[in-house]
């Protein structure tokens, strides 16, 4: 397994991770701990560390099939979890405030059945709560040792960029990664975010880095998708002809120079130098092995620019 740095942290974090958005049963799937333990350790085996979750998947039953899966082998694992979804009723229950946060760390650290969590991440933006508030009580919880390293997701470039400098010039600690939707087919993060990365050292963890699947070769065009699979229950608007034609040009490509489309998915943001962890769901031991082994093949600036000709039209 190749290992990143997580942004300018000291954190070695492995370039393929797994996100456990379906632990639980949250697509249908996955609804037995032992199924997903059994990822889990196949994913530790094969040198996977990063495990990504949130108090929300599930309300809070990936946490718990993560925490049950870890005993034993917590010091394998980088956790990281998120707070800010709403989580009961009342005007105090979801957002990124010291009252939700406080009480949303506690409750994440029991169903994961430790003390630490190494990488806390504010789910999404809070228009309603300063900044401030938020960076104040994450770099709390680093300096209690609840907290190792903090990050963002959904964040808009300008939001990232005020809550570094809001942290910087109140001597806080700052996030070290972002978590954006991050794929070949969804490439809007290229235009603000990603450069904002670059810029400040931020590592990017891709969420969707699969298109929950559609990368993976296992949907043809005008066929049925296979039975089980998330997008048989729902393709999300993704079937269409436009999306067939890039998915068939990218098979094309990846076929060519021996490889998969899957391989191809993990490659191309791999190929960013601020990405630090592909964190793609898996619902088998046999999907862990086969995105394990994707991170083997760097693509060039010249694949980069072909891949930019297919995926542009
Ligand atoms: N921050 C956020 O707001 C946010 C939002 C969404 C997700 N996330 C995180 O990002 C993670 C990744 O997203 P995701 O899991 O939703 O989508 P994804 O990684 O794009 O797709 C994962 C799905 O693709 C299929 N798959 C994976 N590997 C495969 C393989 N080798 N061969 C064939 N099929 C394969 C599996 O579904 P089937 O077997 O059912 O086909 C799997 O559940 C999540 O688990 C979660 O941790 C974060």
């Amino acid at each position: 397994m190749q290992y990143r740095q997580l942004g300018r942290s000291g954190l070695q974090v492995s370039a393929i991770g797994l996100g456990t958005n379906n632990f639980g049963g949250m697509f249908g799937s996955m609804k037995d701990p032992d199924i997903c333990a059994e990822v889990v350790h196949r994913a530790l085996d094969l040198g996977i560390n990063m495990i990504d979750t949130s108090n929300s998947y599930t309300a809070g039953v990936s946490e718990e099939f993560i925490g049950r899966a870890l005993r034993g082998r917590r010091n394998e694992a980088i956790i990281a979890t998120k707070v800010s979804s709403r989580m009961a009723e009342g005007p105090n229950n979801m957002g990124n405030s010291r009252s939700h946060i406080m009480r949303e760390i506690e409750a994440s650290l029991r169903r994961l059945e430790t003390d630490y969590i190494d990488l806390y991440q504010i789910h999404r933006p809070d228009p309603t709560t300063p900044i401030e508030e938020t960076m104040r009580v994450l770099d709390d919880l680093v300096k209690s040792g609840k907290v190792r390293y903090i990050g963002s997701s959904n964040f808009a470039a300008w939001q990232a960029c005020e809550a570094y400098w809001t942290a910087k010039s109140l001597g806080l600690t700052t996030f070290v990664s972002d978590q954006p939707r991050y794929s070949m087919m969804y490439r809007a993060p290229d235009r603000e975010l990603v450069p904002f990365c670059d810029a400040y050292g931020v590592g990017i963890l891709p969420f969707f880095p699969l298109e929950s699947g559609f990368l993976t070769g296992k949907y043809r065009r005008g066929q049925p998708a296979p039975e089980g699979t998330r997008l048989a229950k729902r393709d999300g608007g993704r079937f269409t002809d436009a999306n067939f034609d890039i998915l068939e040009g990218l098979e094309a490509f990846a076929q060519e120079q021996g490889h998969t489309v899957l391989e191809l998915a993990f490659a191309w943001l791999l190929a960013k130098p601020s990405v630090s962890s592909v964190i793609a769901g898996a619902t088998s031991t046999s999907q862990i092995e086969a995105n394990a082994a994707a991170a083997e093949w760097d693509l060039s600036d010249d694949d980069m620019a072909k891949l930019n000709d297919i995926l542009t039209g």
